[in-house]
């Protein structure tokens, strides 16, 4: 039997779209039981549309990487113990296709190295800003060269607090994604590049004042206000309740705020009202940075 645990993540981090991504102290679990007859068991907090037949995203990933690597496909019961809430902008996607790709390597020897792992929950899942924090957990930046993906740990244990808010809305990545124009002006790249420098930068020096500006964006976030009420507000009202950073979480519609230990149940309250003052539903997790990322347990 193996276990793997795999963290969630928060992608883009504002300007860092498609490249900046950090994992989170919040963990679903993959347990594979080998000699058994085919079977998943879903456990959790969100087990509510996912499927338990041979479509499930976690056994497709695990059947992918054996033929890749010529192994038989072992008969195996799947335990999936799902607490990243799916289909909100936390990674719950990539934490199944890389949950699925640690598991399936493990059960074969370990053929693959993370960075190969890397390159195939890239191409499953067709961008790097959540795969990769969820396979090397920490703060990263995925710089997609003529070679694949090379990944970079920019720090692996900020002193930080993630808050993360959660509206009560089903946010597709597809959809979010086909709102954007498909071009940007010279302006905007220039903004985006050199907020993403800083945003760097504060976290090797660990200098966390530059969040406020270094996680602004203006590629996706406003673009993406129309399809989350009250995203803009909650941001701005973050930053006041004394938040180091915000930005939208991926996708979306979560949101993330950055704050120091002691700040962050008034960053979350804060944050929660302007989503309850535009009737939306919503909830908060106040969780560290995930060091690690995905490892067998
Ligand atoms: N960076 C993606 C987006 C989400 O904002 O559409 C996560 O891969």
């Amino acid at each position: 039997m193996i276990r793997v645990k795999i963290p969630a993540t928060s992608a883009n981090l504002g300007p860092g779209f498609d490249c900046l991504g950090l994992a989170l102290q919040l963990h679903n679990t993959i347990t594979v039981e080998t000699n058994r007859p085919f079977n998943i068991s879903l456990a959790g907090s969100y087990s509510d549309g996912i499927s338990t037949d041979e479509n499930n995203l976690v056994w497709r990933t695990m059947c992918y990487l054996w033929q890749l690597i010529g192994y038989p496909t072992p008969s195996v019961a799947l335990t999936l113990e799902n607490h990243i809430p799916p289909a909100r902008g936390l990674g719950s996607s990539s934490a199944a296709i890389v949950g699925g790709l640690v598991a399936a390597n493990s059960l074969a020897g370990s053929p693959y190295s993370k960075y190969e792992l890397l390159q195939v929950a890239n191409a499953i899942e067709g961008h790097p800003d959540n795969v990769t924090p969820a396979l090397y957990g920490g703060v990263t930046l995925s710089i997609p060269t003529n070679d694949g993906i090379l990944p970079r740990v920019l720090a692996r244990s900020p002193k930080l607090r993630a808050v993360v808010v959660i509206p009560d809305l089903l946010l597709k990545t597809e959809k979010a994604r086909g709102i954007l124009p498909p071009h940007v002006s010279r302006n905007d790249a220039v903004f985006n590049i050199s907020h993403a420098g800083l945003l760097i930068e504060s976290f090797i020096r660990e200098e966390y004042s530059f969040l406020k500006e270094g996680m602004r964006d203006v590629l996706h976030q406003n673009q993406r206000a129309v399809l989350i009420p009250g995203l803009l507000d909650t941001l701005e009202t973050a930053l006041q309740a004394g938040a180091y950073g915000a930005a939208l979480s991926g996708s979306g519609p979560t949101l993330l705020a950055l704050t120091e230990l002691e700040l962050e149940q008034n960053v979350a309250h804060s944050m929660l009202d302007v989503f309850n003052k535009h009737e939306i539903h919503a909830e908060s997790y106040a969780l560290g940075i995930d060091s690690e990322g995905a490892k067998v347990i």
